[in-house]
């Protein structure tokens, strides 16, 4: 009976947990920090900067979808440093197409 009602708790913290962090995951996706890049505008915005990391992503490729949050978190800490880090992507399939 005790065990059960623990594993109960736990699965609703479980729950929680999964709310709150898709909460937070949609605030973060609201204010876009990540740069988007096509070859149009890629030597524009590289040059305007000084410091800037771009990344050339794929949409099949399955760990830059993986990377793609934590990208987005790392571009909205840098964007306060001093000198402000830039952070791009550059979509490389849909350039390789061109
Ligand atoms: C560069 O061009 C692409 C496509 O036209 C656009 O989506 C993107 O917002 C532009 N990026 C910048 C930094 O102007």
């Amino acid at each position: 009976m005790a065990s059960s009602s623990r594993i109960l708790l736990c699965f609703s913290l479980f729950i929680i947990a999964l709310c709150f962090s898709k909460n937070l995951f949609d605030d973060t996706e609201s204010k876009e920090f990540v740069l988007t890049l096509d070859s149009s505008n890629f030597s524009d915005t590289v040059s305007k900067h000084d410091f800037i990391v771009v990344e050339f992503y794929a949409l099949w490729c399955r760990h830059c979808r993986t990377l793609a949050p934590e990208y987005e978190k790392a571009a909205s800490i840098l964007s306060s440093n001093d000198p402000p880090v830039i952070l791009a992507k550059v979509d490389a399939n849909d350039q390789a197409k061109v």
